[in-house]
């Protein structure tokens, strides 16, 4: 990527991260009358997080030739399911890590039930503003996005691969199994930000969905094996998580299976192929390209 690009991505994403805040914090400002609750939901989602799902949505909008304003609630919904799956993914009983975002985690600042809690509030927060009719997208495209959000997060997408996560502890898995639980615990919510983002518009066809989906399914999995990467290659502080977390708690990643060369190599052909999925499409895909090769490129 050019140093232009580069540049433009950067502003592209500050963008895109402002409008996701916004709508974020209006949505967090509502009437919750556990004073506790709500603070400690505003501390899940607010004030960290690199905003990559929001991103991909609007990113995925501009590719179909939408506006970033019809993402809006897509790229908020998607982002209130990931920071409901980190909350939950620190736990005790999970990873139990006590750092994310660069602060304590939820339980750590709060209380274990709290952050469990806060999960289930942001999980159903994140429906209510996806069914909320804020534009001309009409009942039917949106009861589609909820149908999909909800495929994604569930025992079919995220929650299912963080059972197989679990289940995984200790175990030395086949490639295949390693793919499957990676596609599904983060690779899930990610497809889902880019299909959601090009459903936003109401007027993308099928062969712009099924390509989009094509360029999802590869940075998805790109964006796990990065993630492992950076567990062993990060720095605490610069993640703003705990580094060496997988190896404390003997998780099967892509490092410990391929090493870390042919980890590295295969999310770049990741990030290739995502790219070349978008073959059919302008100039108006451009962020999402260059974010395909920010996703492999990045340090936390
Ligand atoms: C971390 O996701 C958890 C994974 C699914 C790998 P991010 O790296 O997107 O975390 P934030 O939102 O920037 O904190
Ligand atoms: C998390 O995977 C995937 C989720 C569904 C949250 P990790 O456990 O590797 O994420 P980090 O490294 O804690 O962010
Ligand atoms: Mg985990
Ligand atoms: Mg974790
Ligand atoms: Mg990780």
């Amino acid at each position: 990527m050019s140093t232009s690009n580069t540049l433009e991505l950067i502003e592209f994403r500050q963008q895109c991260q402002q409008r996701v805040d916004q709508r974020l914090g209006a949505a967090l400002d509502a009437e919750i009358v556990s004073v506790t609750l709500l603070e400690a939901m505003r501390y899940a989602c607010l004030g960290g997080g690199k905003r990559i799902r929001p991103v991909l949505a609007y990113a995925s909008a501009l590719a179909v030739g939408g506006e970033l304003a019809a993402a809006d609630n897509a790229a908020a919904a998607i982002e209130l399911i990931h920071s409901y799956s980190l909350v939950h993914d620190d736990l005790p009983a999970m990873d139990d890590d006590d750092l994310r975002r660069g602060k304590p985690t939820v339980h750590k600042a709060f209380d274990e039930a709290t952050a469990i809690l806060v999960g289930d509030a942001l999980q159903s927060l994140a429906f209510q503003i996806l069914s909320t009719e804020a534009d001309a997208l009409g009942a039917n495209n949106r009861l589609a996005m909820v149908q999909l959000l909800s495929q994604a997060a569930g025992a079919t997408g995220m929650v299912g691969g963080q059972s197989l996560d679990f289940e995984a502890v200790g175990v030395k898995l086949s490639i295949q199994q390693l793919e499957q639980m990676h596609s599904l615990k983060t690779g899930a919510l990610i497809r889902c930000a880019v299909l959601l983002g090009g459903m936003s518009c109401g007027s993308s066809s099928n062969s712009q969905m099924s390509a989009l989906a094509s360029y999802a399914d590869n940075i998805g999995l790109a964006f796990q094996v990065q993630d492992d990467i950076l567990d062993v290659v990060g720095d605490t502080s610069q993640l703003g998580k705990p580094q060496g977390s997988d190896s404390d708690k003997n998780k099967p990643t892509y490092v410990s299976l391929l090493g870390p060369d042919k980890a590295k190599a295969l999310a770049n052909s990741l990030a290739e192929k995502a790219i070349a999925a978008l073959q059919g499409f302008p100039t108006s895909a451009d962020p999402l390209r260059e974010l395909a090769a920010f996703v492999v490129s990045r340090l936390h």
